[in-house]
């Protein structure tokens, strides 16, 4: 079969993305004769894969990651909403010769959550972390029905500009005046806690949170960041990382090929969450 379509993640660095692991495993499962690869991409040769991108026939659409997703904006002739709020793209169609531009982070975010049957009707959520992945996840809790945000980070200016700049419903705190209490969603939002640094947490305890809070981290290796092994030692709930990694790539390849059936295909989702666990375990080996 050869291929007619290809696809990639463009990054720097760009060797730890678990991004064609996922799509391909996709692709596989659709029968779909196309590839995904990675591609070192960064401010110095940005220019030059736009230009590929747009010439090769071949190239069907791209998922942008560190350090491109607000490098790309410039060369994207049309920017979805979302990403135009957010300041930020990491999925990106090709359609004859034009860039579309979209975030699908923050709502790979809310599908994550909402499979596990948490319902954000109502829901006192506090976040922490106000950088690139917090953004695109206020975002998305800002259109779906909660009752309060509060979002706690390190350095306050970078959390008070996100509340204006959205407006709604966000409150801000400094990180050192974290309190889990009347919450219930709690998303650590920062990459505190993640390999190799697994001993980090981005709060000291999580004394006086009430078991029934649902308590997630966006941090998907290691599987139980200290975070999340503080919130289960409490009796919560918790989700990590993974699902909002393969729901972004899922609503991306609902972009690309126009269809609305895969984020919320089961089989699939288990699917790539077996093979990318392969391939976390590797790594570590
Ligand atoms: P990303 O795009 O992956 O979200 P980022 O934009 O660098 O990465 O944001 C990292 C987030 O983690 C920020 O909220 C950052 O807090 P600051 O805005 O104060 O820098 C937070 N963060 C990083 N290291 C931290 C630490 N040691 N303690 C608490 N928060 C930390």
């Amino acid at each position: 079969m050869s291929i007619i379509n290809k696809f990639y993640v463009v990054g720097d660095p760009i060797e730890q993305s678990f991004s064609p692991t996922i799509h391909n495993t996709v692709f596989k499962y659709l029968n779909l004769p196309y590839h995904y690869d990675r591609k070192l991409v960064n401010e110095e040769n940005i220019d030059s894969f736009v230009k590929l991108a747009k010439r090769d026939k071949q190239i069907y659409g791209f998922s942008v990651t560190h350090p491109n997703k607000q490098l790309i904006l410039p060369f994207i002739d049309e920017l979805g909403e979302m990403a135009r709020v957010i300041g930020a793209a990491n999925c990106v169609a090709v359609r004859n010769g034009l860039l579309f531009g979209y975030n699908t982070d923050g709502n790979g975010y809310i599908k994550s959550i909402m499979r596990t049957g948490f319902d954000f009707n109502g829901a006192k959520v506090k976040i922490i972390g106000a950088g690139g992945a917090a953004r695109s996840i206020i975002y998305s809790l800002l259109q779906v029905n909660i009752a309060s945000l509060t979002i706690y980070n390190r350095s306050l200016p970078k959390a008070v500009q996100i509340a204006s700049e959205f407006g709604g419903k966000a409150n801000v705190q400094r990180l050192e005046d974290f309190s889990p209490i009347h919450c219930d969603l709690l998303i650590n939002a920062t990459s505190v806690g993640m390999q190799p640094h697994i001993s980090d947490c981005p709060v000291d305890n999580l004394d006086g949170i009430l078991p029934d809070t649902f308590v997630s981290d966006i941090i998907y290796s290691p599987e139980r960041t200290k975070f999340l092994q503080m919130a289960e030692a409490k009796g919560c709930a918790v989700e990590n990382g993974l699902k909002m990694l393969i729901l972004q790539a899922l609503i991306s390849e609902e972009i690309w090929f126009e269809r609305n059936d895969l984020a919320n295909n089961e089989e699939l989702i288990e699917l790539i969450e077996e093979e990318v666990k392969k391939e976390i375990k590797a790594k570590l080996l």
